[in-house]
């Protein structure tokens, strides 16, 4: 059963923790690996939902800059999902018309993953529906400080004076630069906690966190989630708006 979405407003960008793989496959004596595999099916059915409701952006959390100290069996099985994945996002986004950018340090990934990074984006750049967004090897103060390396170069080399610096600037300078900062943000397995998710991009965003685990998530865990934000009074430092 659907939940009624009308006259709901649909946020128009969606951020998303995918959280609990791990303890999916852990409460059926399943290996780490299976819930990963369990997760990237949700992903990929998630990004279809959104697309049909009218979300403009949705930002999925993959991998953390922290996430390279699991297990190297863990990581490896984790980077092979995103070889396989990647191809199949490919074809979605292709005949869905979603855009897909991916935001965090790519540099750190083998070369075969780099190019499947950028051939997803290039051949995906002129898709005018929904853009999917994938934060991996991402970590908020990561993003920030090579924003701020790469603001401080910029400034040396006479291009931005110190003093015209301004919060759009800053904003210009992260790996979400042009994309309009998360109305919603859903963590997923109950943890409370940002996990240094969109540090900079989070700062008014309403945060709904549920316990079910990313392998169960679904069209009506989303609706739900839409609900919740519907009823909340968003403020902005300011009045309600
Ligand atoms: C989220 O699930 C997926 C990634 C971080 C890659 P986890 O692997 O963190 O699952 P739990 O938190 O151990 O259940
Ligand atoms: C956050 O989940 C990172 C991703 C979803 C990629 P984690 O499971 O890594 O976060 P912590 O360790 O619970 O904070
Ligand atoms: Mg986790």
């Amino acid at each position: 059963m659907g939940q009624n979405l009308d006259g709901m407003l649909i946020p128009k960008h969606v951020a998303v923790i995918l959280d609990g793989n791990g303890r999916w496959a852990k409460k059926r004596g399943l290996p780490r690996t299976v819930g990963h595999k369990e997760g990237c099916v949700t992903v990929e059915k998630t990004v279809e939902i959104a697309a049909r409701m009218g979300i403009e952006y949705l930002t999925v959390y993959g991998f953390s800059t922290e996430n390279w100290k699991r297990s190297a069996e863990e990581v490896g099985a984790l980077m092979q999902l995103f070889r396989y994945y990647m191809v199949r996002l490919l074809k979605i986004a292709s005949a869905n018309n979603i855009r897909v950018c991916m935001i965090g340090d790519r540099t750190r990934f083998d070369q075969d993953i780099i190019q499947g990074i950028n051939r997803l984006e290039s051949e995906t750049r002129k898709n005018t529906g929904l853009t999917f967004v994938i934060a991996v090897n991402y970590g908020g103060r990561d993003e920030l400080t090579r924003a701020v390396r790469h603001l401080a170069s910029d400034c040396a080399a006479g291009k931005v004076r110190a003093e015209d610096i301004k919060e759009e600037t800053v904003a210009s300078y992260l790996d979400t630069a042009g994309m309009p900062d998360p109305d919603l943000l859903i963590r997923t397995s109950g943890e409370l906690r940002l996990s240094n998710y969109l540090l900079w991009q989070l700062a008014y965003t309403e945060i709904y966190v549920t316990d079910c685990l990313w392998p169960d998530f679904n069209k009506e865990e989303l609706e739900k989630a839409i609900l919740a934000y519907n009823k909340r009074e968003r403020r902005f430092g300011g009045v309600v708006k």
